[in-house]
């Protein structure tokens, strides 16, 4: 039988899917042997193969068919835009994606002024500020540590995940705006949607019951 590939997200989103994924009698030993730096990891007896790679290049695999599933965050699925279908929010990796700045930016956004907006999500940012508020900005594409920007006065606002609001209240910064809630969500490749309908369809009716036990 063809082996069904699945992409997952490096780190944090990647432990919590194998633990999920363990619940439904998938498991991957071999992927959680400290220190390892192999890439890809086959389950012979359950015909999964998974592979680890960064957050913004899962849409990109799961797209071309490289990959049939992938996990990644919301965040990613919206920024990527690919032609995937999301099928499943794993309810984990919970955040929200906002506006941020120091309180007395709320009054530039108030008035649509023409501000920069420093983001690691350009497109989710000229999404909400051109279409959704209709007000023209300059955006700056950082690669990190956006938080940064408002602070030495690169923009005065940024667009952001916020989790748990301690980056931004260490360093003075406060939500000005919700863009959308964000958490981990699984993406299938519409091809192997249809080839391998069987398979999928009951690795997604699996995990339903299990985050719906966990719920
Ligand atoms: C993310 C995000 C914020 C922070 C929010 O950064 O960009 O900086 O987490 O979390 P909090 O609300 O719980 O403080 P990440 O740690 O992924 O690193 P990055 O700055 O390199 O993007």
């Amino acid at each position: 039988m063809r082996k069904l590939t699945i992409a997952l997200t490096k780190g944090r989103l990647a432990d919590q899917t194998l633990h999920l994924l363990e619940q439904v009698g998938i498991s991957c030993e071999e992927m959680k042997e400290p220190g390892t730096r192999k890439l890809i990891f086959t389950n012979e007896e359950t015909g999964v193969r998974f592979f680890l790679a960064k957050g913004p290049d899962v849409p990109t695999y799961v797209e071309y068919g490289a990959a049939d599933i992938g996990i990644v965050g919301k965040d990613t699925i919206l920024e990527e835009n690919r032609k995937v279908y999301e099928v499943l929010d794993l309810g984990f990796g919970r955040c929200r994606m906002c506006v941020c700045g120091p309180p007395e930016a709320a009054e530039l956004l108030r008035h649509n002024q023409l501000i920069r907006v420093a983001t690691k999500y350009p497109g989710i940012a000229k999404e909400h500020f051109y279409n959704t508020r209709n007000q023209t900005v300059e955006l700056i594409k950082l690669n990190g540590s956006i938080e940064l920007a408002p602070i030495v006065g690169l923009a005065e606002v940024i667009v952001d995940i916020v989790e748990t609001g301690s980056t931004l209240r260490e360093n003075g910064l406060t939500v000005l705006e919700e863009i959308c809630p964000l958490s981990a969500r699984m993406i299938v490749n519409p091809v192997s949607m249809r080839m391998d309908n069987r398979r999928i369809t009951q690795l997604i009716q699996s995990l339903r019951e299990i985050l719906g036990k966990m719920s």
